[in-house]
């Protein structure tokens, strides 16, 4: 039997300045995130001849509070419309502010064999000078690039790979970038002018994702700084937290006051504790002497959460497959 012609894109909305609205054409600022459709978008992109899109309202949310019930919604839908034969690839419309979150969240979920590509803007949908048109039709041209496989992020003419891929700037049309890595590639003319071999993670699968309404693991963020001590440690250990990623300065290195207060927590209860770098770039390197606590490489703090939460959720599920 022949196998069916690859030519559809799904996009998929999750909200976002991308489908922002302001009342006025030259208010780039004043706007309400994740009002308009992502039909009305998919309709507003000039994107590549010949490629079928279909679009899928998934959630309307500002991307500031993504929770793990569209996460878990959004996988679900990725791993089905990547499934489908005559689909190509799957575009997802997202807001900027934790955009690198899902797309490490998706990542090392979703084992999907095709191009699955995150994309956003920093004007909203209503702007005379919007950037979401523009950015929306590359990442359409880049998913329905046949032999591609993974998660990717398409911004302001440039690929990034879901691993080191970061939100840089507030404002800039290029918030994105990739630190030392650099892009993967570029866009010229809504055609991908180069690119490096894109990265694949290894997958857990979406049985790796507590039962819908089952709660997910509690990670939260602490901070090595000047003048910090253990209040903060010892008070989400009292109130229950499975995991904490601690924001470490330099190569890894934690205050005094804060490891001791680690130290304590772990010997008290079984608390998961990575170590992730606050330095924009690099890795943290290990000495070749055992450290106290796990290092989480090169993920900035905000994936090593991500990925604690994963561990924690794996931990929990020895037995799940990737899909
Ligand atoms: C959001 O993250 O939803 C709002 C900001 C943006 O998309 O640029």
């Amino acid at each position: 039997m022949q196998s069916p012609v690859q030519n559809t894109v799904v996009v998929l909305g999750t909200g976002g300045t991308i489908s922002g609205s302001a009342a006025s054409p030259d208010d780039n600022l004043g706007y309400v995130a994740g009002t308009v459709g992502v039909d009305a978008l998919v309709a507003s992109a000039n994107g590549p001849a010949g490629v079928a899109v279909e679009s899928e309202q998934i959630a309307q949310l500002d991307s500031k509070d993504m929770d793990f019930a569209t996460w878990r919604r959004l996988a679900e839908r990725v791993a089905h419309h990547a499934a489908r034969p005559e689909v190509a690839g799957i575009v997802i419309t997202h807001g900027t502010d934790t955009l690198e979150e899902t797309a490490w969240f998706l990542a090392r979920v979703v084992a999907a064999a095709k191009p699955v590509v995150l994309t956003g803007a920093m004007r909203p949908a209503t702007s005379r000078e919007a950037d979401g048109p523009g950015n929306l039709a590359d990442a359409i041209a880049v998913a329905s690039q046949a032999g591609r496989a993974g998660v990717v992020v398409v911004f302001a003419g440039q690929v990034h790979s879901a691993h080191d891929v970061r939100k840089v700037h507030p404002s800039r049309l290029d918030a994105f970038a990739s630190g030392d890595a650099g892009p993967l590639g570029r866009l010229e003319g809504g055609r991908l002018a180069s690119a490096r071999p894109w990265p694949r993670e290894a997958a857990l699968g979406l049985g790796v994702l507590p039962a819908e309404g089952a709660a997910w693991p509690w990670v939260e963020i602490v901070s090595s700084a000047a003048g910090v001590d253990g209040r903060a440690v010892a008070a989400l250990v009292d109130a229950g937290v499975d995991g904490l990623v601690v924001a470490a300065t330099g190569n890894g290195s934690v205050h005094r006051d804060l490891a001791a207060a680690l130290a304590r927590a772990a010997r008290r209860r079984p608390v998961a504790i990575l170590r992730a770098t606050r330095c924009l770039d690099g890795a943290v390197a290990e000495k070749g002497e055992p450290e106290a606590f796990a290092s989480a490489g090169d993920l900035v703090p905000v994936k090593a959460r991500v990925e604690l939460v994963l561990r924690l959720l794996q931990a929990r599920a020895p037995a799940a497959k990737a899909d």
